[in-house]
């Protein structure tokens, strides 16, 4: 193995650590489709799940079972009929709609129980029934009406992996067929999952197989990686509905609800989860909705705010003085976080040269401290500047060394420093350098 080789490995297993401390006691749930039970993959993408639930992730699954309710209710000649997607569950079918739910459920289950997993399938959605809608009666199709969340934590909390199948049932006991779609959004939400996850049997979105908006990145190998949610709007507006875009449908509306990254990936790829939990570019595609959409470039009208955020920081000689002047001429340099209009934070990335750069000025008001916006900022910087081809990124600080540690720098030496950066250092700050190879 020469050198390059086994820096690449290193720097992946760096990556596996830093995602495995940020993920351990996350929520992730996953929605598998069902067409993946009979796929060659099928039995390591499970091994996957356990393995993610063995480092300390925990997770909820929910079989789609849209297929093999289609095949039971075949199998014994009941027809349902589809509206806009949606079946008309009658009360002929719906005990064959049950029997295809659990099954799938208890397939998963004993999977898991492979792995020394226990799974536990529970009655916890209430569901209410859909309704007659422009006319047509959806009978016994339902609505998710309200997830008994403490109770699926308590499940989560024991280590064991709760299952869902897509059955609700009202007050009096009635049973509803209900969409596994609807379903995960729904679970996702109301668990505050860190990541919830389509799994299904459909091929990556790539510049090939679709129309892709200008301005969006997509990787070497085409594969669009990752959208904000305003970028998938747009996506869908420009593609033909199908298959995968009803799934990206999927994955937008759970991001509006409040879901901070979906993500969509190809279950028939070996090691395709653990790719896109603990690498970078990850290997499906990730939708997010927070964080990054509230950053944005700082303008000029920002300035005024942005020395107000940082002013106390310099009173307290954490932050070095900046003036309005200053702000101005390194303008392109400097981002912000904003809500409601409001500025809650800021940062700048000073390139120095081609391969490295400054993270400073990062200053996360007093007020929204430890919501994990000073962590996004710097993320969003990191991001911007691997894209941009750097290969190093350095923070000089006074006070705030055991935060960067904490996001994964490694303390440097004054001679790490590029030479025109390394002349400017003050003595009497004597600030500690780190550092962070891109
Ligand atoms: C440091 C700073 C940017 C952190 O922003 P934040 O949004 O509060 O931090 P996050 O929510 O992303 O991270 C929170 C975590 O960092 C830790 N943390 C926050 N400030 C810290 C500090 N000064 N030193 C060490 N750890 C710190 C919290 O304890 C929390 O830890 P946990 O995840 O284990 O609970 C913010 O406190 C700040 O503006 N400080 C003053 C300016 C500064 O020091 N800038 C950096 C030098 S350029």
């Amino acid at each position: 193995m020469n050198n390059t080789q086994l820096r690449e490995q290193v720097d992946l297993i760096r990556e596996v650590f830093m995602y495995t401390r940020k993920f351990r006691q996350a929520t992730f749930v996953f929605k598998i489709d069902d067409s993946l039970i009979d796929d060659p993959a099928f039995p390591s993408l499970v091994k996957d799940i356990a393995l993610l639930h063995h480092n300390g992730i925990r997770i909820a699954l929910i079989p789609g079972a849209v297929n093999h309710i289609d095949k039971i209710l075949s199998q014994y000649g009941i027809e349902t009929k589809k509206v806009g997607g949606i079946r008309l569950t009658t009360a002929e079918s719906l005990p064959f709609v049950k029997m295809a739910a659990f099954d799938l459920a208890s397939r998963l289950m004993t999977w898991l129980a492979g792995h020394q997993i226990n799974a536990v399938i529970g009655n916890w959605v209430r569901a209410r029934a859909m309704g007659v809608i422009d006319g047509t009666d959806y009978q016994f199709s339902g609505h998710v009406d309200k997830l008994k969340t403490a109770a699926v934590k308590d499940i989560l909390e024991d280590g064991d992996i709760p299952l869902f199948p897509s059955v609700g049932w009202n007050s009096l006991g009635e049973a509803y067929n209900i969409s596994t779609d609807e379903l995960a959004i729904v679970i996702a939400r109301e668990l505050s999952a860190a990541k919830l996850f389509f799994i299904t049997a459909l091929p990556d979105l790539t510049a090939e197989n679709s129309v892709v908006p200008a301005g969006m990145e997509t990787g070497d190998d085409g594969r669009i990686y990752r959208m904000t949610l305003a970028d998938a709007e747009d996506f869908l507006k420009i593609n033909r509905d199908s298959p995968i875009t009803r799934v990206l449908d999927c994955a937008v509306r759970g991001c509006r609800e409040g879901i901070e990254r979906v993500h969509i990936v190809d279950g028939r790829i070996e090691g395709v989860l653990l790719k896109e939990i603990y690498s970078n570019t990850g290997s499906g595609l990730m939708i997010h909705s927070s964080g990054y959409d509230r950053i944005r470039p700082m303008a000029e009208g920002d300035i005024d705010a942005v020395l107000s955020l940082i002013r106390p920081f310099v009173e307290k000689k954490i932050l070095i003085p900046r003036t309005r002047e200053s702000l101005m001429e390194k303008l392109a340099d400097y981002v912000v976080y904003e809500v409601d209009g409001i500025l809650h934070a800021c940062a700048a990335f000073h390139p120095y040269g081609t391969e490295s750069g400054e993270l400073a000025a990062v200053a996360v008001n007093e007020e929204y401290r430890i919501a994990g916006i000073g962590r996004k900022i710097v993320h969003y910087l990191i991001d911007q500047a691997r894209r941009r081809g750097f290969v190093r990124i350095f923070a000089l600080t006074t006070q705030t060394s055991d935060w960067f540690l904490q996001l994964g720098f490694r303390y440097g030496e004054k001679r790490d420093l590029p030479e025109t950066k390394a002349k400017t250092l003050s003595p009497e700050r004597n600030s500690r350098v780190l550092l962070m190879d891109l």
